[in-house]
């Protein structure tokens, strides 16, 4: 089995739903369940006995160490952080804590018990840890998209703690010979987001006749992966990937947020339309900018493509539909994740 932290939040959560339709092979989930942690996510799993949750700190080394024990995993994938730039910024507390400290606490445990596994399977066993294309910093229009070799220039107390966790793992690797993997990958959006990131927080914003908020000019670039997408790529990379190597995993998908958002208008004014007939994005407002805020990220994704065959499925326009038309559906999860603790976040950032 492998034991994969940090499921019941957006990308983790889909992680699980994607490798259970193509592999019987079980997950262990480890999660503490922070405010980003919904156990509504994995509810279609819950007779699902390959499936096992666990609440949890990955920086409870005594935890870690017991879990490691009992389930005897072929492969640790971390997944589990403090993953919003926004309330790095007015938090940085938790950042340091789970993605530096924890990711520390977690790689030793992960040595202790990778160290005495008899072989083949200390040879076979991989730590895979998911991080972010925020850790390179930001480009300037004309700059060519980040490749693995691009300095870490991270800008945000987010970007920066998960650069930290990414030297850790990097250094575990070359020090203790832990046989590590690292993915950098791009902006996600689809089903299970959690609506305090933009298009989750723009699609609900719409269907409740609230202000869509632009921050700046509106001009910042993303370079948006349908999480699915990213979900296999993170299995291709466990099945397949060079040890120490880092694999950076991207949509080609460039786009400026306020295009962003008028697509998700105009997909709303076909699938929902207004009650008064007018046009979603006349929502559209714009807001303080966010301090020291990324201008532009992209991913050159050609080492994953050439070296382990992996692709995108999804274009932009495919994946918004998807993510679009899965909102829709789904007003129970909406209505569940839309309570405490969100709406008091929302009072803070927004007024
Ligand atoms: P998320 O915030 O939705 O989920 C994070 C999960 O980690 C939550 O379930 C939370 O309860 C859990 N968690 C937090 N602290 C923990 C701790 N100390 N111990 C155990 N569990 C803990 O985040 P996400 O968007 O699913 O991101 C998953 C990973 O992917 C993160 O490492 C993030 O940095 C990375 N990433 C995300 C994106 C994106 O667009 N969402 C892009 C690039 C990289
Ligand atoms: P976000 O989803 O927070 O992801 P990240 O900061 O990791 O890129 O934001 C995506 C982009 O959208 C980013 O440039 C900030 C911008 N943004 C807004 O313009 N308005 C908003 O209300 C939010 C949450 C984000």
């Amino acid at each position: 089995m492998i034991l994969v932290t940090g499921c019941a939040g957006f990308i983790g959560s889909n992680f699980v739903h994607t490798w259970l339709e193509n592999h019987d092979e079980p997950i262990v989930n480890l999660d503490k369940l922070t405010y980003a942690g919904n156990l509504d996510n994995l509810a279609s799993l819950s007779q699902d006995k390959r499936h096992i949750f666990v609440q949890g700190d990955i920086g409870d080394r005594a935890r870690v160490d017991a879990l490691l024990a009992q389930y005897n995993p072929r492969a640790v994938l971390n997944f589990a952080a403090e993953s919003h730039v926004d309330r790095s910024i007015h938090g940085p507390g938790d950042f340091i804590q789970t993605n530096v400290v924890g990711t520390f606490n977690l790689l030793e445990s992960v040595r202790a018990y990778w160290a005495v596994l008899p072989e083949p399977a200390k040879t076979d066993f991989r730590f895979l840890h998911v991080s972010t294309d925020e850790v390179y910093g930001t480009l300037a229009p004309q700059d060519p998209p980040f490749a693995e070799t691009h300095p870490f220039e991270p800008n945000s107390p987010y970007a920066a703690s998960k650069a930290s966790s990414d030297h850790l793992v990097r250094a575990w690797h070359h020090t203790y010979g832990l046989p590590v993997l690292t993915t950098n990958c791009s902006n996600n959006y689809g089903p299970y987001h959690f609506p305090e990131k933009l298009i989750p927080l723009v699609i609900l914003n719409a269907l409740n006749g609230k202000p869509l908020p632009i921050y700046g000019d509106g001009q910042q670039v993303r370079d948006w992966l349908f999480v699915q997408d990213h979900c296999r790529a993170i299995a291709r990379v466990l099945e397949s990937g060079r040890l120490g190597e880092t694999y950076n995993i991207g949509g080609w998908n460039e786009m400026a947020n306020i295009d962003v958002v008028k697509t998700i208008c105009a997909r709303l004014d076909v699938l929902r339309p207004r009650a008064d007939g007018k046009p979603y994005a006349d929502q559209i407002t714009y807001v303080t900018d966010r301090p020291g805020h990324d201008r532009r990220y992209a991913i050159d994704a050609r080492k994953i493509e050439s070296e382990l065959g992996w692709k995108p499925l999804e274009t932009f326009e495919s994946g918004i539909q998807k993510t679009v038309q899965w909102y829709l559906d789904n007003p129970k999860w909406v209505e569940g994740v839309t309570s405490g603790e969100y709406r008091k976040w929302i009072g803070k950032q927004y007024g």
